[in-house]
């Protein structure tokens, strides 16, 4: 395909379309009959069992779609990723979050530089700082030892550090390493997460690391600043040099900050945001919390799907094949939603970073070249661990509206649970729900099924479950620091595939730009409103209204208030 077509002009893309009506034929009740179809629906690698048998595809609609995949150049795609070529166009920048989590020896090179030693330059120094700060041979001001973190960041710089962190904290090994320490995150401008995040902590015994590839980022600068005036004014401003560290590419504005450029860990522009978990934005807070050992093998899980997805054939990829998947839900069946549900709750920001890699990613509307696309890209995530989720809107995806669904279950619990005389374990308990769903999703039930239960005749069309729900199941063997690298590489490079599929650039996002700029606007006007009493202009009706209203209601705050930190 011309790097200018539509693959929607295709004609693989056409055959799809084309076979949509095949497949609305079908249902998933009799496709799940063909043991012979789900066992190749079947994929396992390095630990980790995908079943995608509850697709509504058969082996047809997968060759059709590993046909699109060749349309769309997909594998030449991956190998122009990996060889570091400038794939963001509108930024003119390489794509090489897979370097990140590259072995030392690796050669992985942009603009003609392997950048691996610079990786691991950081990496080293990662592990130096962190091991100091833990041992406390680096301390605060007045020399207590550093035992609580708050990172500030947001999105990128917040979403997956956070999912790291969270899916960390139950894993015995991470849980052992962590004894006596805090790590928290700072990422909301409203100051009552400022409040939340200072309550309880002390500035003698806290280092805050200001996380921010820009280090211009307005939520993130503002918290850096209140942070900042937390410590000085505790401890006087020369504190802030033992308390304050920070990861960025931009280390000139580090500096201008105030913050030694000694303390300052960096990034490179090849770095996406969100894709940036496995730099220093997430592996400096996560070493200080649970020691470099742990985090690196992290960066090792993740470093294995890396291989798989650049080395495996398509047939066995599992990332490719869930990306593949997703378009076929989304641009031919048009289902434009995906529920990430894992049966575990130590996953339970797994949704919230999937959230930003998918949407404000694949979030697009016009094709990488420019062109309005005619087909809708991305899908809407959301997500809640099993089985909350199920006592929330799981009614919805059984008799509402169909929405594809992704299941992670785990063999090993991070903390398992039994009780002497109960019928199975508590993790056998949530497991019964993970293998439960995807089939009442699939197969539903019928109201011949309904009346041989002697169901009432006015509730049968109630307890009817139409099924034919589509889902995919991924079975982790256990969720250690390893196993948490694999997931987050599968849906960093599932996204991706998805992406390559529709041919637009899923490593910008200028879409979060006319917010920002619109915000500068409204609070130009609260300064001059608060300062010098100026009149609302050049807003509409509607804003001029509602900022009028909020002006009115905060008129006893005084014109420069004097510095006011959280209470609580
Ligand atoms: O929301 C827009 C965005 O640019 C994200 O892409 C990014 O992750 C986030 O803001 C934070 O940016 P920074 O790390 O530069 O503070």
């Amino acid at each position: 395909m011309a790097s200018s077509t539509l693959i929607s002009d295709t004609e693989q893309w056409k055959e799809l379309k084309a076979h949509v009506a095949d497949i609305k034929k079908t249902h998933l009740r009799d496709l799940l009959r063909d043991d012979a179809r789900s066992q190749s629906m079947t994929v396992e690698f390095d630990g980790i069992l995908l079943d995608y048998s509850r697709q509504q595809a058969t082996l047809e609609t997968v060759g059709k779609l590993f046909k699109l995949a060749e349309a769309a150049s997909l594998k030449q795609k991956i190998g122009r990723m990996y060889n570091g070529e400038h794939i963001n166009s509108t930024e003119n920048r390489s794509v090489l979050h897979v370097a990140l989590r590259a072995s030392r020896d690796a050669v992985i090179q942009s603009d003609g530089k392997n950048v691996v030693p610079d990786v691991w330059k950081v990496l080293d120094k990662i592990k130096e700082f962190s091991e100091r700060v833990r041992s406390g041979s680096w301390v605060g001001a007045t020399g207590k030892q550093l035992k609580d973190v708050v990172a500030i960041g947001i999105g990128g710089s917040f979403l997956g550090p956070l999912f790291v962190h969270t899916a960390l904290q139950t894993d015995p090994e991470a849980s052992e390493s962590s004894r006596g320490r805090q790590l928290r995150f700072l990422a909301n401008v409203d100051p009552i997460d400022v409040a939340r995040n200072i309550t309880g902590l002390n500035p003698e015994t806290t280092l805050v690391v200001v996380v921010s590839k820009t280090f211009t980022t307005a939520e993130t600068m503002l918290n850096a600043r209140t942070l900042r005036e937390w410590i000085s004014s505790a401890l006087g401003p020369s504190a802030v040099a033992k308390h304050m560290v920070a990861v960025s590419t931009n280390l000139t504005l580090v500096e201008k900050f105030g913050i030694d450029p000694n303390n300052a860990f960096a990034f490179w522009d090849w770095v996406g945001g969100r894709y940036s978990v496995c730099s220093a934005v997430g592996v400096l807070p996560l070493s200080l919390q649970y020691g470099f050992p742990v985090i690196e093998k992290f960066l090792k899980g993740a470093s294995s799907i890396d291989q798989h997805v650049h080395s495996e054939p398509f047939e066995r990829n599992i990332p490719v094949l869930l990306g593949l998947l997703s378009v076929w839900n989304v641009s031919f069946l048009g289902y434009p939603a995906r529920a990430i549900l894992p049966y575990s709750q130590a996953l339970e920001k797994l949704a919230p970073h999937i959230q930003q890699v998918s949407m404000e990613s694949n979030g697009k509307g016009v094709s990488i070249d420019g062109v309005p696309l005619p087909f809708e890209a991305g899908e809407i995530d959301f997500g809640e661990p099993g089985t909350n989720g199920q006592h929330s809107f799981y009614q919805l995806i059984h008799q509402g509206r169909v929405i594809p669904c992704d299941f992670i279950g785990v063999v090993k619990s991070q903390q398992p649970v039994y009780l002497k005389g109960e019928v199975v374990s508590n993790h056998d308990e949530l497991m019964s729900n993970f293998f439960a769903q995807p089939d009442a999703l699939a197969y539903g039930k019928t109201p011949e099924q309904l009346q041989k239960e002697n169901v009432p005749p006015h509730l049968v069309a109630h307890k009817t479950f139409t099924g034919n729900r589509p889902s995919v199941s991924l079975l982790l063997p256990s969720l250690n620091a390893y196993n948490i690298g694999q997931l987050l590489a599968i849906y960093e490079h599932r996204v991706a595939v998805q992406g390559f599929i529709w041919n637009i650039n899923s490593f910008d996002q200028w879409g979060v730009e006319l917010g920002k700029s619109l915000a500068t606007q409204v609070r130009k006007q609260l300064n001059a409103s608060h300062t010098k009493k100026e009149p609302i202009q050049g807003f509409n009706f509607s804003t001029t209204t509602m900022l009028t209203r909020y002006l009115q209601a905060s008129a006893d705050i005084p014109a420069d208030p004097p510095t006011h930190l959280p209470q609580i």
